[in-house]
């Protein structure tokens, strides 16, 4: 299927791994113009110059860190007229007890997956609407529908998130600016590797060995972690020109671990 934005502009916010790459590398396909950020250099310049090289798409990257006034500004000096906006981060972790995350990480946290996406928004919604066409994607967690302990500092800024975006979606859609979140569940991504990768060393197995092992423990219906272009697939649709009529939705993809009427 085409999704009709040949020749859109795209900032995809935490693009260089995870999700936000495959994100990027969708919306590439399409023939999307992208800028694309995060914060490591390296793993950023590598990743743009692969997604270029597969789709012949423009991709420029911009190390910076999204969720601050100064990597903001350098983004939007790269795309100041976005179409697609779509942003995540890095999952936000708590090592150890609940009651042992300090104030200060509640803070860092909150910046980053909460004040810092809503900046952004607000940066690039008014241009969308003049223009009279835009879509917002956050790719968030399904720890924001459905809490759980461990990942409470994670999922709290994002239900907030959900809730700022279903919010405002009403008075945005009404200038042609849609905006949706996505809520992924366990995925096979660049930082799920690291953290099973870091299990496995200590427990003398793999990555590979320790996904599989918590995919059997939480019984994930479909019997596994979830890949990445999964949910770039997803995301690239929601940014198209046939996701007009989805409106401030939140989107479990989570090969039915969480299942819910509505
Ligand atoms: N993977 C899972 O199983 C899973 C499960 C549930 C929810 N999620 C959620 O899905 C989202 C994406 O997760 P992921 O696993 O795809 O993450 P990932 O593999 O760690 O990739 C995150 C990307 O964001 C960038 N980034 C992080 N913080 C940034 C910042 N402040 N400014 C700019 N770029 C930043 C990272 O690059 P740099 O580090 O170089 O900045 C990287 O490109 C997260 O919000 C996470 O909570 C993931």
């Amino acid at each position: 299927m085409d999704l009709g934005i040949r020749g859109r502009k795209a900032i995809v916010n935490g693009g260089s791994a995870g999700m936000g790459r495959a994100s990027a590398l969708a919306l590439a396909r399409e023939g999307v113009e992208l800028v694309v950020s995060a914060r490591g250099g390296e793993r950023l310049v590598r990743a743009c110059r692969e997604i270029a090289g597969e789709t012949g798409t423009a991709v420029t990257p911009v190390a910076a860190d999204h969720s601050t006034a100064d990597g903001m500004a350098r983004i939007l000096d790269a795309c100041p007229d976005p179409d697609i906006l779509v942003g995540t981060c890095s999952p936000p972790r708590i090592e150890g007890e609940l009651s042992a995350v300090t104030r200060q990480q509640w803070i860092d946290t909150l910046g980053i997956s909460l004040l810092g996406p809503i900046d952004f928004m607000q940066a690039v919604m008014g241009g969308m609407a003049e223009r009279g066409w835009g879509r917002i994607v956050n790719i968030a967690t399904v720890a924001a529908k459905f809490p759980t302990e461990p990942r409470v500092i994670s999922g709290a800024p994002r239900a907030a998130l959900a809730n700022y975006t279903v919010g405002i979606a009403k008075k945005a859609a009404r200038r042609g600016v849609v905006i949706n979140n996505v809520l992924p569940g366990m995925v096979r991504t660049d930082s799920a590797l690291e953290r099973y990768g870091a299990i496995g060393k200590a427990e003398g197995t793999s990555a590979d060995e320790e996904i599989a092992k918590a995919a059997r423990k939480l019984r994930i219906p479909v019997g596994g972690f979830g890949d990445p272009d999964q949910v770039g697939a997803l995301v690239a649709f929601l940014c198209s020109a046939h996701a007009g009529y989805l409106v401030g939705q939140n989107i479990v993809v989570d090969g039915g671990l969480t299942t819910a009427t509505f």
